[in-house]
C-alpha cells in the first residue's frame, strides 16, 4: 500500500545584500527582485504540495538563529548565505548542528569569479550546490530538495 506523503517544509535562507537583488549589480546578480524569487518559490513549492518560507537577513547571527529554528519545522533548506559562503564557521557550525539536507545556491556562477568567493565554508555541510543560473538557482535547487525528500521518504 502507498505511504501517505508528508507535506514537505523547507526553509530559504538569504544572506546579506541580497535584499537588493534587482538593483544590486544586475549584470552580475540579475534583475529579478528578492520578493518576485521568493514568490516564484512559494508558486513552485505548491506545485509539488510543499511549502517554503523565506527568510532574509544581513546579520550574521540572525541567520544562524533562524537555521537553529529550521531543527524542528523544516525538513529542508536552500541557503545563500551570499558573502557569508566564504567567512562563517558559525553558519556552517548552525547547518552541521541541525543535520536537514541544505543545497548551497549562488546566483553567479562562483567558479569563475574572484579568488576569495572559491572558498566555500558552507558547501560542507550541504548535500549539493547550484551556482550560476540567475535566479533559476534557486528554483533548481527546490527541485533537488523535493526530489531528494522524496527519495528519502521511499526508503
Ligand atoms: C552570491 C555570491 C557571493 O560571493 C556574494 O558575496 C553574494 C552573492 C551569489 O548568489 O552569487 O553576495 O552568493
Amino acid at each position: 500500500m502507498a505511504r501517505a506523503r508528508r507535506k514537505l517544509r523547507i526553509l530559504v535562507v538569504h544572506g546579506p545584500n541580497l535584499n537588493l537583488l534587482g538593483v544590486r549589480q544586475p549584470t552580475v546578480y540579475g534583475t529579478t527582485t528578492l520578493a518576485e524569487i521568493d514568490r516564484e518559490l512559494a508558486k513552485r513549492a505548491a506545485a509539488h504540495g510543499a511549502t517554503v518560507w523565506s527568510y532574509q537577513s544581513n546579520v550574521e547571527g540572525e541567520l544562524v538563529t533562524r537555521i537553529q529554528q529550521a531543527r524542528t519545522t523544516a525538513d529542508a533548506i536552500l541557503i545563500n548565505a551570499a558573502a557569508y559562503t566564504h567567512t562563517s564557521v558559525a553558519i556552517r557550525d548552525a547547518l552541521d548542528a541541525v543535520a536537514l539536507p541544505a543545497i548551497e545556491v549562488h546566483l553567479s556562477h562562483l567558479a569563475r569569479r574572484e579568488d576569495f568567493r572559491q572558498i566555500s565554508l558552507v558547501g560542507p555541510a550541504c548535500i549539493g550546490q547550484v551556482s550560476g543560473f540567475g535566479a533559476s538557482s534557486y528554483y533548481l535547487a527546490l527541485e533537488a530538495a523535493i526530489a531528494h525528500l522524496e527519495k528519502e521518504d521511499q526508503r
